[in-house]
């Protein structure tokens, strides 16, 4: 970390950690023609890689569970932000036969999740060029700083495959990092009778030989933690909500539980954030309801949102309000978490107000009654202490305060204005918490920086604001 920056964090300026990591590949850019390796996340330091911008991947998957076999190829195609005589895509385990950098075949080695190129000629900055990798192999399931499993998590029929926030080495190369979006198409082959489902719309589906290929294509920029093919015996119903269609798969152990009614009131719950945020963000709609118990949690993938078991309602809300704010409105960092969870968590209140429930002010009274000694005061969403601890509850629901406050703070006039600028400001696009903080301060029109403060980084329960 270059000590400027470092000084300037402790000055103590709200967010300027924020700034600090974003600031850090770009002066270790220097001259050199190597991407570098990570791109300085604080939690995830190697997650993602310098040196270019990945616009599509184009994923072709062949994968049989019986065996846990995966057969692929993986052709990015990306535009070099700098010369480059060496870059790295992020990989996990597998073995792989050929790689190609625009049809030459290109040295490589292994260094961790790491794939070291070397194109056999150098990349010139501001060129776009393809790399073709053709792996195989074993996918891996990765096991996070917080002890939950993700990548490709094997269940009874096929694999629950989820990526938040670094599952995606662990089945296709990835420029890793939620900072470097990109279009997706998928063709996924599985055992006839095997369901196969992608991001964004179904585009084609052929039988051959006692295969099915799935073909699936994603039109919208998409980080590369929220793609899935997630894969088993499922049910498939498609309908439309307006002109989007919604996509919803059920696991046929699921369906008795009342998990496609659970999905269907996606419609409803697209239709209402549309009205307060903005229009959907996506072509493209649906969820997957797997049985996947030992997962143990649900997941916003873009388009598809993922249950490990049939949901409550709430977390369909929930992971609805992601497709806004997480998906479409990305993170740049992943310290600012809160930043996706924090919004989807005071969604469901909101949406409880509005469907008479709680109003989101007793939501908020309920979690403040939370005695200053509770550990729960101790983790500031916005700072809250690694990767180990990024989906512990304050994020959640000190984040959901946070905003509730701002709301009450600067009145709902101002305050839903601003969430609907954030969102059409930033659709497709990354942001940081000092990004939300300057928009915050001018549509409430007032100082801001110490309520935020308060709120995002101060380990202890507020008293004034
Ligand atoms: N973003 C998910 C949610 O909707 C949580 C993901 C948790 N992932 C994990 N590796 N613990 O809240
Ligand atoms: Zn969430």
């Amino acid at each position: 970390m270059p000590s400027v920056l470092l000084r300037r964090a402790a000055a103590g300026a709200v967010a300027a950690l924020t700034a600090l990591a974003v600031a850090t590949p770009a002066l270790a850019g220097g001259g050199s023609t190597i991407g570098s390796p990570g791109l300085g996340d604080s939690y995830f330091p190697l997650a993602g890689n310098g040196g270019y911008d990945v616009r599509h991947y184009s994923l072709d998957l062949d994968y049989n569970r019986t065996g846990n076999q995966l057969d692929a190829t993986a052709v990015i195609t990306a535009r070099a932000t700098q010369n480059l005589t060496r870059f790295d895509l992020d990989l996990r385990g597998f073995s792989i036969s050929s790689l190609r950098v625009d049809g030459d075949r290109a040295r490589f080695t292994r260094d961790g999740q790491e794939l070291v190129i070397t194109p056999k000629r150098m990349l010139r900055a501001g060129r776009t060029f393809t790399v073709r990798v053709d792996y195989a192999g074993e996918p891996t399931e990765v096991i996070d700083p917080d002890g939950s499993s993700e990548g490709w998590v094997t269940t009874a029929d096929g694999a629950f495959v989820v990526n938040e926030p670094q599952g995606s080495p662990g089945w296709y190369p990835a420029n890793d990092n939620p900072r470097d979006k990109a279009t997706y198409d998928f063709s996924i082959t599985v055992p006839k009778g095997i369901t196969a489902i992608g991001n964004g719309r179904l585009v084609g589906k052929h039988d051959h030989k006692g295969k099915t290929t799935w073909r699936w294509r994603e039109d919208s920029p998409m980080a590369p933690y929220l793609a899935t093919v997630t894969n088993g015996v499922f049910e498939l119903r498609v309908s439309k909500v307006g002109r989007i269609p919604l996509y919803h798969a059920v696991d046929p152990v699921e369906v008795p539980k009342g998990a496609f009614d659970r999905l269907a009131a996606e419609a409803e719950i697209i239709t209402f954030f549309s009205k307060v945020y903005g229009e959907y963000p996506f072509s493209s709609g649906g969820g997957i309801v797997d049985h996947a118990p030992e997962v143990g949690y649900a997941l916003e993938s873009q388009t598809k949102s993922q249950y490990d078991e049939t949901p409550g309602a709430g977390t369909v809300v929930h992971e609805i309000a992601h497709q806004w704010f997480g998906n479409s409105v990305s993170l740049t960092v992943w310290q600012d978490i809160w930043l996706n969870e924090g919004f989807a968590a005071w969604s469901e209140w909101y949406y409880d107000e509005r469907h008479g429930g709680d109003t989101a002010q007793q939501s908020f009274d309920a979690s403040f009654a939370r005695p200053p000694t509770s550990s729960f005061w101790t983790r500031p969403p916005a700072n809250v202490g690694g990767p180990a601890v990024m989906f512990s509850s304050p994020v959640y629901d000190r984040g959901a305060m946070t905003l509730q406050a701002l709301r009450v703070k600067i009145g709902d006039k101002a305050f839903f204005a601003l969430l609907r600028d954030w969102y059409a400001h930033n659709r497709d696009g990354n942001v940081t918490t000092a990004d939300f903080v300057r928009l915050a301060e001018k549509r409430g029109h007032q100082q801001l920086d110490a309520f935020f403060q308060t709120w995002l980084y101060e380990p202890a329960k507020p008293t004034t604001w």
